[in-house]
């Protein structure tokens, strides 16, 4: 981890007249801010939480911490489901667009906060019939389909947990989370739009069902209308639950520290994490970041491409904004259907204020040209948001002139599934930015860059990234696993323990801006979705004709990094061209079609280190390099490769 010497980036201050309506207008006010939450967290946090939240009874405690467990408003009753509807019936907010919905095909639905609410407490007594109870986990497999946000706040209302699982995940990944959850309903859809094209997700979700005995039920959406199988007994079409039940549905009190949802994401072995987020905290910190980060103003119209399947989806479209009493827009299909100016209609139509997308999306759109997004009015947008890999500065040039016209901030939110709320970022009216940086620490957030030995490195140095205090939107635990998320969070080095391990590498500079550099552990991050290579190891090695494969991120122009994989084969397979189409196709089958790798290199063996370890940095070398020309069709000598290349290794 060498120094290095850096070129001061441009600084962009805040706009004057951004920064005279911002919830927070300058750089001394928010180091005010900081320096309370750092002199004075639970007083601080316990301002915020009595501010941005609900609370049916008060804590006892703000904060207990028996690490690496914390418990946040210790205590207290709220409900996420009430602060995202219910609290916002009695104002002007009742009939306030809360979801303004945008189909693939065209097609739209306008949900005021007065409908959304009567929907979800339609659908929780839907849940209540069935006979769910806070014993239950819910798994949900949905586009992006305003039922998806319904039947998530509907759970939320009654204190049972919710897992989403992302529609472009495999039945084949479906199950695994069904299994480890071992969830008792399913709430899906016939299908789902995407690039004019049919998401098959009930087939997907009754092969998933073929092996998974604790689903009991399953509850279909038609969205499609195209023919699905129906199990008599096992599936229920959403529309006729619908109609057995009435509209009065009280959000039930829960304690701040009830699971609330768990995500999948992908660590550094082959089966994918259940991050744990429980209630109040989550709900507090999501709910202020919206004010903080995106200085969520009551005439906003709010959009967040995400999808609602990862986190940011879950945070930033679902509880933060409407917690907040925000308008939110909400867009079911790809950016270029039917052609590349999709998403910029979008922002033209619902006149669209707070736009949050991620780098690759900038990347793609830059590459599709400048005349998409000039052919439309985006006089409406004031700020512009960043989310998911890093933002090369030239992505960010653009994405401030083109989109932003140079009138809007850019906010670059550095965050994680684990960590539930952005901790990292800019206040837009307060923090000058700098191109490429995540700029300053949040109130309440304390990170630091660390070496190996957990000594605290100055600035411009590059080690990892840690926080070394916990916040209330922290995960609190691995589904089922509470070993792991010690080890792989709190104690990941010796030298690092109590401090909690983001798996980032970054750099901080003189003026306190943190850099992030990407990941450091065997997580790659492709389009912003997080895949694990040992996950995509496992799911090729399960292939008959594989006997081991390594695989490493390699950087992307579009997508940050793409997937590259070595494979051995077994005896008599040399039909190279096809067995790489076949694997790609089976990794699509195993995980999902996003997954896919990029690239397929077939190798007589694996570069291995004496103890046997497959030595991925010098595979990570060879792909980034590109010393080795690759062609899916000729087998590599890695022995070669390695002695030409790498020393000594081990
Ligand atoms: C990366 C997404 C640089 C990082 C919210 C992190 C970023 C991982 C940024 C989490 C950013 C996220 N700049 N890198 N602004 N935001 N990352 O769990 O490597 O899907 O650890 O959460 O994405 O990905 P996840």
């Amino acid at each position: 981890m060498g120094s290095l010497e850096q070129v001061a980036p441009a600084l962009y201050p805040p706009p004057k007249d951004f920064a005279s309506k911002a919830h927070v207008g300058s750089l001394e006010a928010y180091r005010a801010l900081y320096e309370r939450a750092r002199n004075h967290p639970e007083e601080f946090w316990a301002e915020v939480a009595e501010r941005e939240i609900h609370w049916f009874e008060k804590w006892r405690q703000v904060f207990y911490w028996d690490p690496p467990f914390a418990q946040w408003f210790v205590g207290a009753k709220t409900n996420a489901s009430y602060n995202c509807l219910d609290r916002h019936l009695d104002s002007a907010r009742r009939n306030k667009a809360a979801i303004l919905w945008e189909g693939e095909p065209g097609d739209q639905r306008i949900l005021t906060y007065g409908e959304l609410h009567r929907l979800v407490c339609r659908f929780a007594n839907v849940l209540k019939a069935r006979g769910l109870t806070r014993q239950d986990r819910v798994v949900i497999y949905m586009g992006m389909v305003p039922e998806l946000p319904v039947a998530m706040l509907a759970c939320a209302r009654l204190g049972i947990v919710h897992s989403v699982v992302f529609a472009g995940f495999s039945a084949e990944a479906l199950k695994g989370r069904i299994q480890d959850l071992g969830a008792t309903l399913v709430v899906t859809a016939d299908g789902g739009w995407r690039r004019g094209r049919e998401v098959r997700l009930k087939d997907a979700a009754d092969e998933a069902l073929a092996e998974c005995p604790s689903v009991r039920e399953v509850i279909v959406l038609r969205r499609t209308g195209s023919e699905v199988n129906i199990k008599p007994g096992r599936d229920f079409w959403w529309h006729e639950l619908d109609k057995e039940v009435g509209e009065h549905c009280p959000a039930e009190p829960v304690d701040a520290e009830n699971p609330l949802f768990v995500l999948y994401t992908s660590g550094t072995t082959g089966r994918p994490k259940g991050i744990l987020h429980t209630t109040g905290g989550y709900l507090v910190q999501t709910t202020a970041t919206m004010k903080w980060v995106f200085d969520l103003r009551e005439e906003d119209t709010y959009w967040c491409t995400a999808d609602i399947g990862w986190v940011t989806g879950h945070s930033y479209i679902v509880y933060g904004p409407l917690s907040a009493g925000a308008t939110v827009v909400m867009y079911e299909g790809a950016p270029d259907y039917p052609q590349w100016d999709r998403w910029w209609r979008i922002v033209e139509k619902y006149r669209v204020s707070i736009f949050y997308t991620s780098p690759t999306a900038i990347r793609a759109m830059i590459r599709q040209g400048d005349q998409w997004p000039l052919g439309h009015d985006l006089s409406s947008l004031r700020l512009l948001g960043s989310v998911g890999e890093p933002i090369n500065p030239a992505a960010w040039e653009w994405y401030y002139r083109v989109i932003g016209k140079q009138r809007c901030p850019i906010v670059d939110t550095w965050w994680q599934t684990e960590t539930g709320a952005i901790l990292i970022a800019p206040m837009p009216g307060a923090t000058p930015l700098k191109p490429g940086s995540a700029t300053l620490p949040l109130p309440g957030i304390e990170p630091a860059i660390v070496d190996m030995e957990g000594r605290e490195l100055g600035p411009g140095q590059e080690g990892f990234l840690v926080i070394k205090r916990p916040w209330p939107a922290m995960l609190r635990t691995l589904w089922g696993d509470p070993e792991r998320y010690e080890l792989q969070y709190w104690r990941r080095f010796p030298s690092t323990a109590g401090l909690y391990f983001t798996g980032d590498a970054a750099r901080v500079d003189a003026d306190g801006y943190y850099t992030i550099l990407g990941r450091v552990d065997d997580v790659i991050n492709v389009s912003g979705h997080r895949i694990s290579t040992m996950e995509l190891e496992s799911a090729l090695v399960r292939h008959p004709a594989v006997a081991e494969a390594a695989v490493v991120g390699r950087p992307d122009e579009i997508t940050g990094q793409a997937v590259c994989a070595f494979v051995t084969l077994k005896q008599g397979h040399t039909n190279y061209a096809q067995v790489a189409e076949e694997l790609r196709a089976w990794v699509a089958h195993e995980i999902g079609g996003f997954a896919r790798p990029a690239e397929i290199r077939f190798v007589e063996s694996l570069p291995k280190t004496r103890s046997g370890k497959i030595m991925r940095r010098l595979l990570r070398e060879i792909v980034t390099r590109g010393e080795v020309s690759g062609d899916v069709s000729t087998l590599e000598d890695i022995a070669v490769i390695r002695r030409l290349s790498v020393p000594d290794e081990d």
